[in-house]
């Protein structure tokens, strides 16, 4: 089974409605046009910050590129379609030979009794042109009704499973890969695929069917006038495969730029507040200006080599239609050919020119959908580095011991001579033990939590919980028995119970109540609908320290047996810190906790305290132990708890408010 299907959060009904709203993810998201400007995603395309190269000049397809090949692989998604495709294909074609045999009976009338003067004559072959034009109309609208649904389905699938492979994919995945590019790829790219799938491809098919029934049709009427339009054939392939290799790197620069743009739109909402607030409005507005030329420049240039090969196309059918004209109308003055042949076969001729004209267009969109194709690959190709074992470990007890053996870790993206961020890191926290974490900012605090979790996998060394290393663990069972509680209170646009609940939807609404008590979350009561009460974009707003207890009710509600809490308590008054930490101790004591703390305060919620620095444990024992004997952890702590036990002194003299 897929990590998806295990991770919980990415699968459940509840939370596939959910949708990501916090403060924390905006206050990142102003970092992140610079992050995303410097480092350049996957989809390959850089904005427009100083130094980096301009938009769009990601992995444009290379001339050679097959569009064939990059098709062939929508075939699995298609496969249940197909039986619809084939037979919307089928009738579109028995609609265009409607079309075609239109002349022909225009031929029968004008051979027969219009030169026989034979009125009488007239009902049967004009009934029968009601007949082809009553059925060339109905059979199109057939091959509509039979594609449509299947496309959509195919659509849908492919959809879910781009989402689907989103949430398998790792942590560090979404690191390097700018949301726009992934957004895009979810929305306009798949509306691309279904667009040529629906009916391009069937066309491209029906089209070039048509050319060939059509010459043969017109070589029957007349041998040389038909080799002249059969001979329109090879500049046409030639034309096309010389446009094609132009057009397909324009079609994916496009595709590229747009999910640019749409990743400086997203990180412009979601950011709103601090672009606001540090007037970058203008400078942001610029910038999507210049994204958007760029991108309109794109479009100009596809439109120029595509008008280019429209001009040709056009042309040459009338130039063999003029040639085939002259020749055509001295054949009947010798007598080789009767005026209803001529007729006919310009009648057929005609009915040639939209299979003909849109071949240009037909490509592009097969150039464009080959580009969209590609890029959905790129995310379903992506590996899923972080998944469970194939015979996962399940130990029995839940003791909750945690250790850290050696464990190295440095980010996919360091630089290559840049020291591992953690190295030769060894900790032993016992079961039921808190063990708080101390260390600069920057030391890789937050890093250490996520290897808990294995949002990313150690580099090097292992860490075991209860005997059992965390990658011999079915991922929905670690995932289980490990809670987090991020630096940054994500909050999803739900109500406070699924928001609690997410990592537990089947729990009860007591469970979610003593959650909330313990993270001092008694403001829910107050909330207009209580526990139901829709928090983040669309409903309520939060202040930074009730989303903070939120988040940290969602990582106690589960009673795991190991608590990892980055920093729970920063964005909270020191009265409520002091309230959270009593009802706090009561779940510390029955489980093992690991403590992300920047305040002395937190820190004596600990048995024990480690110095992160330098990328391993530099020193562990208890508050006074270290602030006696380490100077860096003195330094870290010191200014801070005069300034805490002053603050302490007055909330107990109730003048913290
Ligand atoms: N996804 C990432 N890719 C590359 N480098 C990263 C990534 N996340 C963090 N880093 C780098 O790793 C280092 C440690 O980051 P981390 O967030 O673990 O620090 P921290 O100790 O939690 O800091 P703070 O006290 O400020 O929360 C930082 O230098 C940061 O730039
Ligand atoms: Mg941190």
């Amino acid at each position: 089974m897929p990590e998806t299907a295990r991770t919980g959060p990415s699968t459940t009904p509840t939370e596939t409605r959910l949708t990501q709203t916090t403060p924390a993810q905006t206050g990142s998201s102003t970092t992140g046009p610079a992050t995303t400007g410097s480092t350049p995603g996957p989809g390959g395309t850089i904005p427009d910050l100083p130094g980096s190269t301009p938009t769009g000049a990601g992995r444009p397809a290379s001339g050679s590129h097959s569009v064939y090949r990059s098709l062939r692989r929508l075939y699995p998604y298609l496969r249940p379609a197909m039986p619809y495709l084939i037979g919307s294909a089928a009738v579109a074609a028995v609609a265009t030979l409607c079309g075609l045999a239109f002349p022909l009976v225009l031929r029968k009338i004008i051979d027969g009794p219009i030169a026989e003067r034979n009125t009488n004559g007239l009902w049967l072959p004009a009934l029968l042109l009601v007949l082809l034009g009553i059925g060339e109309a109905v059979l199109f609208n057939v091959r509509r009704l039979l594609a449509g649904r299947p496309i959509v389905r195919v659509e849908q699938a492919m959809r879910d499973a781009l989402y689907s492979r989103l949430q398998a994919l790792p942590v560090a995945f979404h690191d390097r890969w700018p949301a726009g590019q992934l957004i895009s790829r979810a929305a306009s790219d798949l509306g691309i695929i279904r667009r040529f799938m629906a009916f391009g491809a069937v066309f491209l098919v029906v089209n070039i069917g048509t050319f060939m029934v059509g010459v043969v049709i017109l070589m029957s009427l007349s041998l040389p006038l038909g080799l002249i339009v059969a001979a329109l054939a090879v500049p046409l392939v030639a034309l096309s495969w010389f446009y094609e290799s132009r057009y397909q790197t324009l079609a994916r620069r496009s595709q590229d730029q747009g999910g640019d743009l749409t990743t400086t739109v997203e990180e412009s909402v979601l950011g709103i507040r601090i672009i606001k607030a540090f007037g970058r409005s203008a400078h942001l507005g610029r910038r999507f200006l210049d994204q958007a030329r760029a991108l309109r420049g794109t479009e100009l240039s596809k439109a120029k080599v595509i008008s280019m090969l429209w001009a040709v196309i056009i042309l040459l059918p009338e130039v063999s239609l003029g040639l085939a004209l002259i020749f055509g109308v001295r054949q009947v003055a010798n007598g080789e050919m009767t005026a209803g042949e001529l007729v006919a076969f310009f009648g057929v001729a005609m009915g040639l020119r939209w299979p003909i004209d849109s071949i240009g267009w037909l490509l592009a969109l097969a150039n464009d959908t080959a580009a969209a194709t590609d890029r959905f690959f790129e995310v379903m190709d992506s590996e899923i580095t972080i998944a469970s074992p194939g015979r996962p470990v399940s130990p029995g007890g839940r003791a909750g011991r945690l250790r850290f053996s050696d464990v190295s870790y440095r980010f996919p993206d360091a630089f290559a001579d840049s020291r591992p961020l953690l190295s030769g890191l060894n900790l032993d926290v016992a079961a039921g033990e808190t063990v708080a974490v101390v260390g600069s900012t920057g030391s890789g605090k937050t890093t250490l939590t996520a290897l808990v979790e294995r949002l990313y996998d150690v580099c090097g060394g292992s860490i075991t919980l209860d005997g059992v290393d965390l990658r011999d663990y079915d991922l929905a069972d670690l995932r289980e028995r490990v809670a987090i509680g991020f630096e940054e209170p994500t909050l999803f646009s739900a109500s406070v119970r699924e928001n609690v609940l997410l990592g537990k939807p089947e729990g009860t609404d007591d469970e979610v109540r003593e959650a909330l008590r313990i993270a001092q979350a008694g403001f829910v009561d107050e909330l207009p609908w209580g526990l139901d009460t829709r928090i983040g974009e669309q409903g309520m707003s939060l202040s930074g320290g009730q989303r903070q207890r939120l988040a940290l009710a969602r990582a106690v509600v589960g009673r795991p047996s190991v608590l990892v809490l980055d920093d729970p308590l920063s964005a909270l008054d020191i009265h409520t810190e002091a309230q959270v930490e009593s009802a706090l101790r009561s779940v510390l004591g029955s489980t093992t906790a690991l403590l992300i703390a920047h305040r002395a305060s937190t820190v004596m919620l600990a048995d024990r305290v480690a110095l992160l620095a330098d990328g391993r444990i530099a020193a562990i024992g208890s508050h006074s132990e270290l602030m006696a004997t380490v100077p860096e952890y003195r330094y870290l702590l010191s200014s801070d708890e005069t300034a805490d036990s002053m603050l302490k002194d007055l909330a107990a003299r109730g003048m913290s408010r």
